[in-house]
């Protein structure tokens, strides 16, 4: 579905000079994966991220969406219209002052046949928990909702994959939780590829893969389990493993027989329980 092949990428700003962003990039992506990418600061994440709808296209190397090359202009809508964008700041991406109409923006830009618009709203608000605010002003939101607003704008432009860059950064935790499980949801019962890319590794313990990027390469990838179990690699990328798994992994490492890659508190109290 996707797959980039020794992608390199430079930004080239206006000031001069030359900014290795990707380096040697190799990834595919599954139709209904659920994907999340970690890394630290500058390692690369949305950079990629925006190799996936052609926000950025590769200095060499190759990306294909649906089999399609980002490289060739002809190509450019049938990607956007495939691929969906969700960003960090929910503010910047309304569009509208009602959320219904906000949500029929992303498919009357892509010039979809506007008898069908009404439609892919109407399911898409359902899928997403909004009918009973179609008619609220945006501003008016949690940053929770608003968000899931901007999925719903992406699931009206029936994209089959969405793509989401820290979309939780300026949540609260009761927010996040309502976005991250919406996530799962259409993945689950929609059947969209998520790929999200969060600093929150709590965030990344229900993915199907986790992909770790450092210096623009990615440097790891696996399930969570394996990925997790590699406490001490992770944490030499200046990244954390989830709560949970750092307590499993301290444990182990004092001789108690609890396995360093518990993933949820229901296995570490129970392996905790057992080794007493
Ligand atoms: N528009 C730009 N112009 C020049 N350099 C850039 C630009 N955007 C990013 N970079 C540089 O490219 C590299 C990768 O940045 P990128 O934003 O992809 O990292 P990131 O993993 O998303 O980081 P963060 O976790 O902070 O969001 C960094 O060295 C960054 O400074
Ligand atoms: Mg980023």
């Amino acid at each position: 579905m996707i797959k980039l092949e020794n992608v390199d990428f430079s930004y080239q700003p206006q000031a001069g000079g030359i900014v290795p962003a990707l380096s040697g990039v190799n990834l595919e992506i599954k139709p209904g994966e659920f994907v999340v990418i970690v890394g630290h600061n500058g390692s690369g994440k949305s950079t990629l991220a925006k190799h996936l709808n052609v926000l950025n296209k590769p200095t060499s190397g190759e990306v294909w969406v649906n089999e399609m090359n980002t490289k060739a202009e002809a190509n450019l809508w049938p990607i956007r219209s495939y691929v969906g964008m969700v960003f960090q700041n929910p503010d910047n991406q309304i569009v509208s002052t009602v959320v219904e109409d906000d949500v029929a923006f992303g498919p009357e830009n892509l010039g979809v046949d506007p008898a069908k618009i009404q439609k892919y709203v109407d399911e898409s608000l359902e899928i997403m928990h909004l009918t009973d605010i179609r008619d609220s002003a945006p501003h008016m939101l949690s940053g929770g909702q608003k968000q899931r607003v901007a999925i719903a704008g992406v699931l009206a432009m029936r994209c089959q994959i969405i793509v989401l860059d820290e979309p939780t950064a300026l949540l609260d935790p009761d927010s996040r939780r309502e976005v991250l499980e919406s996530l799962h949801r259409i993945n689950r019962e929609e059947k969209l590829t998520v790929v999200l890319i969060t600093h929150y590794m709590e965030e990344a313990i229900g993915a199907d893969r986790i992909v770790v990027m450092d210096g623009g390469k990615v440097v790891l990838q696996g399930t969570p389990r394996e990925v997790f179990a590699q406490v001490d690699k992770i944490r030499a990328l200046s990244l954390d493993v989830p709560m949970v798994t750092q307590i499993a992994a301290d444990l182990y490492a004092r001789g108690y027989d609890v396995p360093p890659d518990c993933l949820s508190e229901e296995e570490v109290v129970d392996a905790i329980c057992r080794s007493l």
